[in-house]
């Protein structure tokens, strides 16, 4: 396990208890092995050009505003509490934690990213503040001890690990007890993704059209390894936590003209017609963009990982 220079980079932080020996090491390199000895790719540099459109419309921007409040809130990161962000990214979600005075380590396996993080942390964060620490590391091999954190979050990221589940469970044992979980993940079975698709077929099949070009909203993006929905989501992370809420984000984002409709809508209006939506996905979690899942690490028999 690399942890980067300034992975203790708490000036006199005698409290940090957090890093592993070497006995959970794991090579940092793009490709990996899974359990049946498969080499499988794994991506370790985001390029969000396929996911994201590029200009971010009004009804991206909500989307993403929700999400990041959503999950950063369920992690009750209220000052001096220990929150690890795993798959940290560029790491902007544990500089925001950061700001509100939370202890914030991001683990990512990526050197670019973490490079990023960095990057940003030292641009966003005044002098007197405290940093996140950034650890390079493997979400399903956490080189953490059990119990070293009051929240462990994971943000648009179990769908590129390879092995999700087992990141739950290591999610679930570096968290204390009374401590949450939280995961936030896109629904490839939102309204949005199954309406999309009824009206593809529906031009292929009735009007005999040929299929349209390039990737489908309701198609997992080429770097992704799991296509999440409710069911999977929950089956998941139940083995792990106790889950507590299970909230729906936005709906409709992908649909086939409603990021042109909202731009032309005025803006109170749009963001009317989205905060409305959004109301109903917290009700109708299977119809959400995205989901988000709080729970309490389970600490019996069942929280081995998969
Ligand atoms: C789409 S980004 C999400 C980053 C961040 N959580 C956010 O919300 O912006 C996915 C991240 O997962 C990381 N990643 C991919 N495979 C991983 C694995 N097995 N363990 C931990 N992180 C992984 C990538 O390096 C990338 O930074």
């Amino acid at each position: 396990m690399e942890v980067l220079a300034g992975g203790r980079a708490h000036d006199g932080d005698a409290g940090w208890p957090l890093v592993r020996s070497a006995r959970r090491s794991r090579w940092l390199g793009p490709a990996r092995r899974d359990r049946l000895g498969r080499m499988r790719v794994v991506d370790l540099d985001r390029d969000m050009s396929d996911v994201i459109p590029t200009g971010m419309s009004p009804d991206s921007e909500f989307l993403f505003e929700r999400m990041t409040e959503v999950t950063l809130k369920a992690t009750c990161a209220d000052p001096g509490r220990w929150i690890l962000d795993v798959a940290s990214g560029v790491g902007q979600d544990s500089v925001a934690l950061a700001r509100q005075g939370a202890r914030v380590v991001g683990a990512e396996p990526s050197a670019r990213m973490t490079a990023m993080a960095e990057a940003f942390g030292s641009a966003h964060l005044d002098a007197d503040l405290r940093r996140p620490t950034w650890v390079r590391g493997w979400a399903d091999a956490l080189p953490f001890e059990d119990d070293a954190f009051d929240a462990a979050f994971c943000k648009g990221a179990m769908d590129h690990f390879d092995d999700p589940e087992a990141a739950v469970s290591e999610m679930a044992r570096v968290t204390r007890r009374d401590g949450r979980v939280v995961l936030a993940i896109a629904n490839f079975d939102s309204l949005a993704c199954r309406v999309t698709r009824a009206i593809d077929l529906f031009r292929q099949d009735w009007l005999g059209l040929g299929p349209l070009r390039g990737r489908r909203g309701y198609d997992t993006p080429s770097d992704h390894f799991t296509r999440y929905e409710l069911d999977l989501m929950k089956e998941q992370a139940r083995r792990h936590v106790e889950i507590e809420t299970v909230q729906g984000v936005s709906i409709g984002w992908g649909l086939p003209g409603w990021a042109t409709l909202v731009c032309h809508l005025p803006r109170p209006l749009a963001r009317w017609l989205l905060r409305g939506l959004d109301a109903l996905a917290r009700q109708w979690p299977t119809l959400a963009d995205v989901i988000v899942v709080v729970g309490r690490p389970r600490r019996d028999s069942a929280t081995t990982s998969a």
